[in-house]
């Protein structure tokens, strides 16, 4: 789960990083009220969950509340990269002599954390990455002893930090990373972090990703950081239903049973897709064991209600329920949805009862159902029809 910035703000303070004073508003009006609490230059911030704000006119500095005021009005409601601002935050103005960067991240590739820094902060990082690779420092970090103090400083050397100023960035990525771990983040990003005229450090924008399946257990407190008015529509209708569902950027809806099973379908279909189109997945969608009638009418119910989806791959290998379950499952499903089933499915059954399975689909006869007989075969028809 993505955090908004205020709320990396807050546990940032949580952990003593040194931040300045926030506060957030919904309204100019709550916003002119806040500058006058703070007192002094403020800047007002779009809370939107992507980076770039700043270009996209989402930060704007206010030396007055009545600017405040004006500059609310026109950053709320503002359009950035899909993102409508509902919210702002009014944060105190700090007066920058540099900008860095640094973060700590989960690095699934190596099984490790890296932490990523540089003395060049302020521009976006994967800009960075590309244009001045050697300006951007990247550190393993053992995730057994983490970032301690000496972790701290070979970091701030690696990234060319000036000598006078690494024993006090160090101690600002130590308690990131006390962040990082209390929290069971899997990534805290400071950009940027920066240098006062007065020569203090201070986080002035974070964002923080949380591992949700660390705070199902270890951080019930987590369910309060969630956005439930801007969860995906479809999602928060799987989760409902208790379907583990993802949406994506496709058009070919996908149902199968068991994670691995769903994994290859989603390659095998984008794959096909090259040859119709460039069509792709349209989401993840795992119903696991027990697919009775229910479930996978919920299921078709989901992927249906994505607008973006033309056609439907239902591909269920037949174990513990028996492919004569999922083919009536189907059926039915078919006829609890009614009119609202409109997209067409093709369905590639295998496994235990498999014969019996297809005889029930093919029987049924549904004008919408194209029977597969394996696994590619099926990709490459829901393909064609999403592309039709
Ligand atoms: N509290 C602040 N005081 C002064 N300048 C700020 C403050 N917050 C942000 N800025 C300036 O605005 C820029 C963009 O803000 P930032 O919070 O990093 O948003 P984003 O990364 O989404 O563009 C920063 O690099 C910094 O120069
Ligand atoms: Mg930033």
């Amino acid at each position: 789960m993505d955090l908004y910035e205020y709320q990396a703000r807050d546990l940032f303070e949580k952990y003593e990083v040194p931040v300045l004073a926030g506060i957030v508003a919904d309204t100019p009006e709550e916003v002119k009220a806040a500058a006058e609490k703070i007192g002094g230059v403020v800047v007002v911030k779009a809370q939107v969950k992507t980076g770039g704000r700043g270009k996209a006119g989402g930060v704007k500095i206010a030396k007055t509340p009545d600017e405040a005021y004006e500059a609310a009005k026109s950053i709320l409601g503002l359009d950035i990269k899909g993102h409508i601002v509902k919210r702002v935050m009014v944060a105190q103005g700090a007066d920058i002599a540099r900008e860095f960067y640094f973060s700590v991240l989960l690095d699934r590739a190596n099984r490790s954390y890296l932490s990523l820094c540089s003395v060049e902060g302020g521009v976006e990082i994967e800009q960075l990455a590309v244009e001045k690779p050697e300006a951007l420092a990247r550190i393993e970090v053992d995730p057994l002893t983490g970032i301690d103090r000496i972790k701290a400083v070979e970091i701030a050397k690696a990234a060319n930090f000036d000598d006078d100023l690494i024993d006090k960035v160090a101690d600002v990525f130590v308690k990131l990373y006390d962040v990082y771990k209390g929290e069971g983040a899997t990534l805290v990003e400071v950009n940027p972090l920066v240098q006062t005229g007065a020569g203090e450090i201070i986080a002035l924008d974070g964002k923080v990703t949380l591992d949700e399946n660390a705070s199902e257990v270890r951080h019930p407190e987590h369910a309060d950081l969630e956005d439930k008015e801007a969860a995906d529509p479809l999602e928060a209708k799987a989760k409902a239903t208790g379907l583990n569902y993802v949406k994506l950027d496709g058009q070919v809806g996908i149902i199968g049973n068991g994670a691995g099973l769903v994994m290859s379908t989603l390659d095998v279909v984008a794959y096909a897709g090259e040859k119709h189109g460039g069509v792709k997945p349209a989401n993840f969608l795992d119903i696991g064991g027990g697919a009775n009638a229910q479930v996978m009418a919920n299921g078709l119910d989901v992927i249906l209600g994505d607008s973006q989806v033309k056609s439907v791959f239902v591909n269920v290998f037949g174990g513990i329920t028996s492919c004569v379950a999922v083919a009536e499952g189907i059926v039915k499903a078919l006829e609890i949805l009614g009119d609202s089933a409109t997209k067409p499915l093709v369905v590639r059954l295998d496994g235990n009862q498999v014969e019996e399975g297809r005889a029930i689909l093919a029987s049924a006869n549904h004008p919408l159902v194209t029977l597969a007989a394996g696994m590619d075969e099926g990709a490459d028809k829901a393909a064609e029809l999403a592309n039709a």
